[in-house]
């Protein structure tokens, strides 16, 4: 089974078909209103457009496992997603560009 799931990982990640790469977009939509494209001065909220998608990955399961240093909401989203879902939208966001 675990075998079968790192498979499955390693597909998804490496050939990222259409439906993964639509679907890495929707879940990516929703950290949109917080987050925006861009950082507002001062703002604690970072923009996640075009962050490195391994960084951006690690991030979120930080978030999701509770090590994150200090979390208000991020956690309590990220216990929402799967890690399949966290790669999908690490990936999707990555290619934004930021503006
Ligand atoms: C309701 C507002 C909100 C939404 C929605 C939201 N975030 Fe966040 N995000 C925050 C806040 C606030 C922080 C600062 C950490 C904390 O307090 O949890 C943060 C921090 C982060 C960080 C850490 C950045 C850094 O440099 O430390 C990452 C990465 C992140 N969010 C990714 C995401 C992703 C991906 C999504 C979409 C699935 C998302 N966030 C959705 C509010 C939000």
């Amino acid at each position: 089974m675990r075998a079968l799931l790192l498979a499955a990982l390693l597909i998804l990640t490496s050939f990222t078909p259409g439906w993964a790469a639509e679907r890495g977009e929707v879940l990516a939509g929703t950290c949109r209103g917080c987050h925006g494209l861009k950082s507002e001065p001062g703002s604690p909220i970072p923009s996640l457009a075009g962050m490195n998608a391994k960084t951006l990955k690690a991030a979120l399961l930080k978030f999701k496992t509770n090590k994150a240093a200090a979390s208000t909401l991020m956690g309590r989203i990220m216990r929402g997603y799967t890690e399949t879902d966290i790669t999908l939208m690490a990936n999707a966001l990555s290619t934004r560009v930021k503006r």
